[in-house]
């Protein structure tokens, strides 16, 4: 049987409320906003006619609640774990930090895309169990910006992910403030990620044919959650809406469009604000990535638009006049968005995006530089230098790379000459270098590194010391080895 399209309303996460206000021995003499959230299971419905789905979630929902932040306000965040001390889905103990001697149920929060010293950044080995709970700092030293915060557990992030934990985390500042974009309940994020849902409501996670060995190289689900909710509705006025679209899918990335003769204006990427508003007909995220965007309703009133993954209708917008006027504009520029210039880099870094294969040719593990979680550490750049780094990707697919603590730009993507490089870790480019599309030109944090192409990218490593990682964000290549430490060095 199909479930009935467009029955339930889309939710809106709340927006989180601070506990209280702290100190914190890195802010003396200031009283910081303090917040407990906690990660709980929870059961919710996620279509009218399918039974309640069980799954995990910050504060008990998901998406859970969303951060509103401003630059320059610090914050401390009390992460709790009061989960349930076993899995609801099924772990691979082979993978690294997965081990039959680890607690089944571990948790450690990251805010993604976020400017966060090295021990609030979520370091995948700094989990916790149920009953415990960590507190983190957030300085609030970055531009306005529409962030998410998840799970990051070692080997068993793709699970935890899976099972709910993720929110949206936005950034402000004045600048952004000043431009009159859409606010208030106009400004909303729209959380996507498609998910395996039984006709039980139960949430399946796809399992290898090897009950010992259940990983599998990808997770691709049969419906899509928009907040949560399979082809819920919402009812919009006929004015402008910005939504934060963010993908958390575990591989699945979208290709989004609107219907009725609908256009994007696209206004930032993962590390905010463009330099000005493009319009799209298609807006494409690959996991982790996110897209700022403008929708107009103007006009509109009476009719239905929808948002389409592909072909397929996943959102219904309801237009309805409620006779507000619609105050927002949508500037012509945005922000200056200053290219970094690769010839200033101290250090230009080759790496590889790879995978080791077993006897058939199936992806046993996925690698970086040909190396593993627990090799030493190999990129150690030094603070506030610009550093290059070309990832080669060697697999057939595209990978979607991110760096914890930066943002970057990316310089371009270049079709190599695979056989060259395998016989002598030589490049040799097999065409002409290719600049990133507009929407691709602002800051960045997730970098699509496409088959056959050498994808660059250039970033200035402004923060602080310390260890922090970067990793495939395919939440199944990131858990089986696709994430590496990197060690930001003092300047
Ligand atoms: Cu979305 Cu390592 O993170
Ligand atoms: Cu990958």
């Amino acid at each position: 049987a199909t479930l009935a399209r467009f029955v339930d309303p889309l939710p809106v996460p709340p927006i989180a409320r601070p506990a209280g206000q702290r100190t914190h021995p890195a802010y003396p003499g200031r009283r910081l906003p303090y917040y407990r959230m906690e990660m709980r299971a929870f059961s919710t419905r996620v279509h009218r006619d399918l039974p309640p789905t069980p799954m995990w979630g910050y504060d008990g929902r998901s998406p859970g609640p969303t951060f509103e932040t401003v630059r320059g306000e610090p914050l401390l965040i009390e992460w709790i774990n009061a989960l349930p001390t076993t899995h609801f889905l099924p772990i691979d103990h082979n993978i690294h930090g997965a081990e039959h001697t680890k607690p089944a149920v571990r948790t450690v929060t990251h805010v993604h895309g976020g400017r966060v010293p090295a021990g609030s950044d979520g370091w995948p080995e700094d989990w916790f169990v149920p009953g415990r709970s960590a507190l983190l700092h957030y300085p609030g030293v970055q531009d306005a910006a529409s962030l998410w915060y998840h799970d990051h557990a070692m080997g068993i992030t793709r699970l935890n992910i899976y099972a709910g934990l993720f929110g949206a985390f936005n950034v402000r500042d004045a600048h952004e403030q000043a431009l009159g974009l859409p606010s208030g309940d106009c400004d909303l994020p729209l959380i996507l990620c498609d998910r395996l849902i039984g006709q039980d409501g139960r949430l399946y996670y796809p399992v290898s044919d090897d009950p010992s060995a259940p990983w599998v190289p990808e997770c691709r689900g049969n419906g899509v959650l928009c907040n949560g909710k399979l082809y819920p509705y919402f009812d919009v006025e006929p004015r402008r809406y910005r939504l934060r679209l963010i993908n958390v899918a575990n591989t699945r990335f979208f290709d989004l469009s609107l219907s009725q003769g609908q256009v994007f204006q696209q206004i930032g990427s993962d590390q905010g604000l463009l330099a000005a508003p493009l319009r799209r007909l298609r807006i494409e995220l690959y996991p982790a990535e996110r897209g700022d965007v403008v929708v107009d309703f103007a006009g509109m009133a009476g009719h239905t638009v929808h948002l389409n993954q592909q072909s397929e209708a996943i959102l219904e917008f309801r237009v309805r006049d409620r006779g507000r006027r619609d105050p927002s504009v949508l500037p012509a520029t945005l922000r200056s968005v200053p290219r970094i210039d690769p010839a200033t880099a101290a250090r230009h870094r080759v790496l590889t995006v790879g995978e080791r294969d077993d006897a058939s040719g199936n992806p046993m593990m996925m690698l970086l530089d040909g190396r593993m979680w627990s090799d030493p550490v190999t990129e150690s750049p030094k603070r506030n230098t610009i550093e290059t780094w070309s990832f080669v990707n060697v697999t057939g697919d595209a990978h979607p790379i991110h760096l914890h603590l930066v943002r970057f730009q990316i310089i371009d993507r270049r079709p190599f000459d695979l056989f060259a490089w395998n016989a002598g870790r030589v490049v040799k480019y097999t065409g002409p270098a290719q600049l990133p599309p507009p929407h691709e030109a602002g800051w960045k944090d997730t970098v699509r590194a496409d088959p056959g192409m050498v994808t660059r990218i250039a970033m200035r490593f402004e923060g602080e010391p310390g260890r922090y990682v970067w990793h495939c964000h395919y939440l199944e290549h990131e858990d089986n080895e696709m994430m590496r430490p990197y060690q930001l060095l003092p300047a």
